[in-house]
């Protein structure tokens, strides 16, 4: 390899890697957002989905929240051996840790009365053991909040919450919550710590969100409407969550949305993360393939209130604290603008009912807001290519960038490396949204496909003039909720594991660099189309740290000697001892589980350079990157 390390090429955009967030898989309830409670507003179709209810308990339609009108009365259970309450078993129960707070809030009302809290062991009512209790005196004509702190003396996987009337009146209950008090940034209405700080550790630069088919819905009706995602918690309304149906084998009737991890929420977490939020919103056509379903589309002429939902979005990121929607960002905490600089308008779209819905957006966007970078689609990821037909309509409608979809077998990534080698660079910028290399043979989150992920990834990084977004997808699935799968990261109640392809992200996102530096292999441009002898590579320059930064993915079976020579420097520059960083497991089936989450893991180690001529050795197999100061 030579890296003509005098040359710089074409500035790296700071968004090249980053995540893209949907609530698939438990991803959002029961997953990031760290809320233990499900339904705990008594609004699912089924009033009572997710609770147990004994004694004397009736549903009622008058409550404080106008968008979440249901709540529960407890009445005197008419027996002194009766008792009145209810009990709820969390997503997949509720996950609790040992000496840990939890934050139990609830909105009642009832005057001198008293209600028992209890986290318990067991799943049924009846032979539980009581693991932490706390009483809360409730009175209080009118509707309030109460809240008691319970700590857990162990940690126990699966914990239910049980409730009950230990007084002899009635009394008025409604969203009943319980979070851990260690949350991300201890915040309350928080994020689950443990996969916010795997968010955060990849270093990502751009945060795409909330979906992914969510922002088409399965109908107009249940798209994801960001309006109702923002404001007090308790008043945002319910939505059916698109993927609670859609696979048969993986079915889940209690996957909703309470839009308690709403926009404000996403906002803020991508600023948390420093990267660039990049909110998606709904063109007016429902989730894929329903071209004969008048219910999935609007009709291009009555737009107007879609694309008024995308300028005020605009305004709620960036406007004063002047503006409606400025100001309800301020009311909710955070007076500055988010700086937002992106917006995506429609998801997969396909066919040409989407350029025709695009086209107003596009226009409405660029008048009001002319600094905003639009992002187009490039149609679904169906076999066959067929996912890059709407580029040419992307083109003409001048978006800025063009959002592709790819989930794809090993031999696809393999082949791929050069993907980007050829596009226009006149055009659109790419972003390439959702990715991920589908084992085939029903092997998910392997090694062998984050190995390919790497390969790929050279290619986007050789070619960072056009590509300025890549985001693997999706990022995340509980072990028991899951719908799609390989996935960035899993976890269950207490625990999380990164898959090798997280590290793969990782070792991309750390070592980003500024600059694409020339490479060349056995004196020919470095092309990734299956590697050259199995060698994929890129090189990139960190200006902040003086640091040259060369990738190496080899895909062969054969440890290769690589000579790498950074050609050009003067000669009183000798570049000092390198890192070597490498990902590898002698097991290409092999993966990261719960139980053995460190199984493949990167290894770093010092190099040594002599004369600017790195002589070594790649093993099989093999993610490497190696880096020199300067
Ligand atoms: O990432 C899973 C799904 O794949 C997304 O929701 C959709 O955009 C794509 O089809």
């Amino acid at each position: 390899l030579v890296v003509q390390a005098n040359k710089l090429g074409a500035e790296i955009q700071p968004t090249l890697y980053g995540h893209f967030f949907e609530d698939i898989n438990f991803g959002a309830d029961g997953g990031l957002y760290a809320e233990l409670i499900k339904n705990r507003s008594f609004e699912f179709p089924d009033k009572f989905a997710g609770w147990e209810i004994f004694g004397n308990v009736t549903l009622q339609d008058d409550g404080p929240f106008k968008r979440n009108p249901h709540y529960v009365r407890l009445g005197n259970p008419g027996h002194m051996h009766k008792h009145t309450g209810l009990e709820n078993g969390g997503f997949f129960g509720i996950g609790l840790k040992a000496n840990e707070k939890y934050r139990f809030t609830v909105w009642a009302r009832g005057e001198n009365q008293k209600i028992s809290v209890e986290l318990i062991d067991n799943a049924s009512m009846g032979e539980s053991q009581v693991i932490t209790q706390q009483e809360v005196a409730i009175n209080s004509k009118e509707w309030k909040k109460y809240e008691v702190i319970l700590t857990s003396p162990v940690t126990f996987e699966k914990a239910h919450l049980r409730i009950f009337l230990t007084t002899p009146g009635t009394l008025d209950l409604e969203h009943v919550s319980l979070f851990p008090t260690d949350t991300w940034k201890g915040r309350e209405n928080g994020l689950r710590k443990d996969l916010v700080q795997a968010l955060v550790d990849t270093k990502p630069g751009v945060f795409r969100f909330p979906g992914g088919c969510i922002v088409e819905g399965t109908d107009l009706a249940t798209r994801y409407n960001w309006k109702n995602s923002v404001g007090p918690v308790e008043d945002r309304p319910l939505n059916e969550n698109r993927w609670h149906y859609s696979f048969p084998y993986r079915f889940f009737p209690d996957y909703f949305q309470t839009y308690g991890m709403g926009f404000y929420e996403l906002f803020l977490l991508a600023e948390d993360m420093g990267a660039e939020p990049l909110p998606v919103v709904s063109c007016g056509l429902a989730c894929q393939f329903q071209n004969d379903n008048p219910e999935a589309h609007v009709k291009v002429c009555d737009l107007g209130s879609y694309i008024q939902d995308a300028l005020d979005l605009i305004e709620f990121a960036n406007g004063s604290t002047d503006t409606r929607w400025g100001k309800l960002r301020a009311d909710m905490g955070h007076p500055a603008p988010f700086n937002l600089k992106f917006i995506a308008v429609g998801n997969e779209q396909w066919g040409p009912e989407y350029p025709e819905h695009l086209k107003p957006f596009v226009e409405a966007i660029r008048k009001a807001y002319p600094d905003i970078h639009i992002i187009g689609s490039s149609g679904p990821n169906s076999e066959g290519d067929q996912f890059d037909y709407l580029w040419p309509e992307m083109k003409k409608l001048k978006v800025d960038l063009v959002d592709e979809h790819f989930y794809r077998p090993e031999d696809w990534f393999l082949k791929s490396g050069n993907r980007y080698d050829n596009y226009d660079r006149k055009g659109p910028k790419v972003f390439a949204g959702e990715y991920a290399c589908h084992g085939k043979g029903k092997k998910w989150n392997h090694f062998e496909a984050s190995l390919l992920e790497a390969a790929f990834l050279t290619g986007v990084e050789r070619n960072a003039d056009v590509v300025y977004m890549a985001t693997y997808a999706p990022l995340l699935a509980h072990v028991e909720g899951w719908q799609w799968r390989p996935d960035l990261i899993w976890f269950d109640n207490l625990r999380s594991v990164r898959s090798c392809s997280w590290y793969v992200q990782s070792l991309y996102g750390h070592n980003k660099g500024t600059n694409v530096v020339p490479l060349t292999m056995d004196k020919q441009p470095v092309s990734g189309q299956e590697g050259q002898n199995g060698l994929f590579a890129s090189a990139v320059w960190d200006e902040p740290t003086q640091t040259y930064i060369v990738k190496v993915t080899n895909v062969s079976d054969k440890t290769q000697k690589l000579n790498v020579e950074f050609k050009g420097l003067k000669k009183s520059v000798q570049l000092g001892e390198g890192t070597c960083t490498t990902l590898h497991s002698d097991n290409l089936d092999a993966e990261n589980t719960l139980d053995n989450p460190n199984l493949i893991v990167p290894k770093e180690s010092k190099i040594s350079i002599e004369n600017n001529v790195l002589n070594t050795e790649i093993g099989a197999k093999t993610f490497a990157v190696y880096k020199f100061v300067k």
